[in-house]
């Protein structure tokens, strides 16, 4: 069924410049691509879009760390996109990350994942009305594609 996730290239992937590396990556999966936007966080949009997190200790270092350079937010879709998204960008923590997987392959400190991506779908839904309005999200199919994948 298809799906929708809500991903945010975070300020590492933009000062490191592996943004195209990651997309590439999420392409090459047969995902698709409808929103994009690149983004200087507001600590306002910060706090909303980690809202689960505001009594953790690590908080105010997330939000420090989202806020300090552009993010590139984005709206995925496909079958079970939430749970291939995940499986893609790995765990949490880098040093338990599988290399092939993003946080696997580029990070080493959890506290500075590059990417984060919506944990359920109910979840993708609510950060992408967090980040974009119904018309920035353009929907679209390649049958040609589809056949393969
Ligand atoms: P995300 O929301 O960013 O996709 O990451 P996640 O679901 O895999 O992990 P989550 O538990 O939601 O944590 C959100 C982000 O908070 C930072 N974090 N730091 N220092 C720490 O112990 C710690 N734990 C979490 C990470 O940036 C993580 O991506
Ligand atoms: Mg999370």
């Amino acid at each position: 069924m298809n799906e929708r996730c809500f991903v945010m290239l975070k300020p590492g992937a933009m000062n490191r410049r592996i943004v195209g590396e990651i997309i590439g990556r999420l392409e090459r999966k047969g995902l698709n691509l409808t929103a994009v936007k690149l983004m200087k966080l507001s600590q306002e949009l910060a706090q909303q879009h980690y809202s689960e997190h505001r009594k953790k200790p690590f908080f105010p270092g997330l939000i420090s760390y989202v806020t300090s350079a552009p993010v590139l937010a984005m709206v995925w879709e496909g079958d079970n996109c939430v749970a291939l998204m995940r499986k893609l960008v790995g765990a949490t923590n880098p040093a338990e990350a599988s290399p092939g997987t993003i946080r696997g392959d580029y990070c080493i400190h959890t506290g500075l994942n590059i990417i984060h991506a919506s944990d359920s779908p109910k979840n993708a839904e609510r950060e992408i009305a967090l980040f974009f309005k119904p018309d920035e999200i353009i929907p679209w199919k390649d049958e040609h594609m589809n056949k393969w994948i």
